[in-house]
């Protein structure tokens, strides 16, 4: 059903806006979740008009414009006012459009305000919004942000504090783009849908659960922002965590937000919390250097723009986590995330204990992976008879995959996390339980990181990080299950330099 709806944009000129927000609405109106009855204000300090303003959204949907008359009305929606964030006297003509605009497109009061600027203007914007009686309580009023939510527990509290003093936790959407519905669902499938899983899903049968977010990409055009968050916080704070809680999470009463939220909170909470020394045990960090693959040379981390050519930013980081609570005792999740790495994938490894199987002599473990992006599905390795003359047992897989479309930072996911803000459904964000915890449990790693003065251990551009992420697994006696750089060397396609020694 068509939505009613005034956006207010701030931050409407910059690239998050232009690459994700307006394509995004455009499929929401293309597919009559947005008709009539919405506007949206885009607001910055460039002086736009409302003409140049409209010429920009076009621009940004071209590519899914087919009828052009569709694509001007939609645009017809946009209103632009210039702003600055920090002069009160702003808010005062935007509350005059938006009570117009509420009126002219009988949004009934309805109000969605994202964030898409620097997280150090939340706060004063929220504040405004309360002070100068933008926000009037006549409809819904939400407001959604993008990450990061903070850089630290410290800083991420101040900014919770300010936005709750004018929002309640209900109409916050912290948005955490790998979490999309297809995330949760795919987990969630696995695992409860399952009896066979869900059966042996604790340490008796689990040897160790596996987490991988590989990217291939470098850092792009944003090395000025990740060369000040890294690896640590910009993966494993959010994203890695969140997956972490949802495979280790206790089944839900429901499947609905309350119910997996207060599960999610639960494993988080059990998460053990490392000292310094603990954190420097268990957590290992690299930098990528340049590197060849396939013919390509890649240049080094330090190399790219925007970086510091002496930066001690990790763009690497495997660890192990461990949970103490019954079901888990014992068993480690290892996680790992990085850019420059052999392959893009998202994926989870959950290996389970060995057999010990004096019939056939055989030990292979079976793993149930799930793959998350950039296809999406689950695969089985159990053993089976080699075919043929004599009794060998092999390792076979027994695999279903197909191709993800909506996941990840694409403008399929914003437009289902759009959709699902619209309908007041906050199980695809993270909530703030879940941010305070995981940065608890992340502070404590980087202190610990920045504490140490060593040398960054270093990998090769487009291999799968350094040898402490391997040796991290063999201390234990174990091994990543997932190994690309080995399938590519095999073809040829990787040279031996990038060989883990
Ligand atoms: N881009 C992405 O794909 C992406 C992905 C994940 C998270 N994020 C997060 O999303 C946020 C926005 O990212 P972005 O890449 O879109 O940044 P950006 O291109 O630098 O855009 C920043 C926006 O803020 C406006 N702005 C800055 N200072 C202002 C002020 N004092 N008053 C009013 N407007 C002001 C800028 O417009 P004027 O200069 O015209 O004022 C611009 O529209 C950041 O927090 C980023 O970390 C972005």
């Amino acid at each position: 059903m068509e939505k009613q709806v005034l956006f207010t944009i701030f931050g409407a000129t910059g690239d998050l806006a232009s690459r994700k927000l307006y394509p995004s609405l455009f499929r929401l109106f293309k597919r009559g979740e947005l008709a009539e009855h919405f506007a949206v204000i885009g607001t910055a300090r460039r002086p736009w008009s409302d003409a140049h303003y409209r010429e920009v959204v076009l621009d940004s949907i071209a590519d899914l414009a087919n009828d052009k008359r569709q694509a001007e009305h939609f645009a017809s929606h946009f209103y632009y006012q210039s702003h600055d964030v920090a002069d009160a006297e702003h808010y005062i003509t935007l509350k005059n459009l938006g009570e117009k605009l509420s009126s002219q497109y009988q949004t009934l009061g309805n109000q969605v305000f994202f964030l898409a600027m620097a997280p150090q203007f939340f706060g004063t914007i929220a504040q405004h919004l309360k002070s100068e009686e933008i926000l009037t309580g006549k409809g819904f009023e939400r407001i959604v942000i993008e990450k990061p939510f903070g850089e630290s527990l410290e800083t991420a509290t101040e900014l919770n504090d300010a936005l709750s003093q004018v929002f309640d936790e209900s109409q916050i959407f912290r948005i955490d783009h790998y979490l999309g519905k297809e995330m949760i669902q795919s987990v969630s499938a696995v695992r409860f849908a399952n009896p066979i899983f869900e059966a042996v899903w604790n340490h008796q049968f689990i040897d160790n659960i596996q987490i991988t977010f590989a990217e291939s990409i470098g850092v792009e055009d944003r090395g000025g922002y990740y060369d000040r968050s890294g690896a640590l916080k910009d993966m494993i704070q959010n994203h890695v965590l969140q997956v972490l809680s949802l495979l280790a999470m206790e089944k839900p009463e429901t499947y609905d937000e309350a119910s997996i939220l207060e599960e999610k909170v639960k494993a988080l909470q059990a998460i053990r919390k490392y000292n310094p020394q603990e954190a420097l045990e268990n957590f290992v960090r690299g930098q990528y250097v340049s590197g060849e693959f396939d013919g390509q040379n890649f240049i080094a981390y330090r190399s790219e723009p925007n970086v510091a050519p002496d930066s001690r930013t990790e763009t690497f980081v495997a660890g192990k986590f461990l949970i103490d609570n019954e079901r888990w005792a014992g068993v480690p999740f290892y996680v790992r995330s990085g850019k420059r790495l052999t392959e893009k994938g998202t994926r989870i490894n959950i290996v389970f204990k060995a057999g010990q199987n004096s019939l056939f002599g055989t030990n292979e473990q079976n793993v149930l992976t799930i793959y998350i992006q950039p296809t999406e599905g689950f695969s089985l390795t159990v053993n089976g008879k080699q075919a043929g003359a004599g009794f060998d047992i092999e390792p076979l897989r027994l695999a279903f995959r197909h191709d993800s479309e909506y996941l990840g930072n694409s403008p399929e996911a914003y437009e289902t996390l759009f959709l699902d803000c619209l309908n007041g459904n906050g199980m695809n964000f993270s909530h703030w339980q879940e941010a305070k915890r995981a940065w608890e449990l992340i502070d404590v790693i980087r202190q610990a990181w920045d504490s140490e003065k060593s040398d960054l251990p270093e990998y090769p551009a487009r291999s799968m990080g350094p040898r402490a992420a391997f040796d991290l697994l063999e201390r234990d006696g174990r091994s990543w299950s997932w190994v690309p750089d080995q399938w590519y060397r095999e073809r040829g396609l990787l040279g031996t330099e990038t060989e883990i020694k």
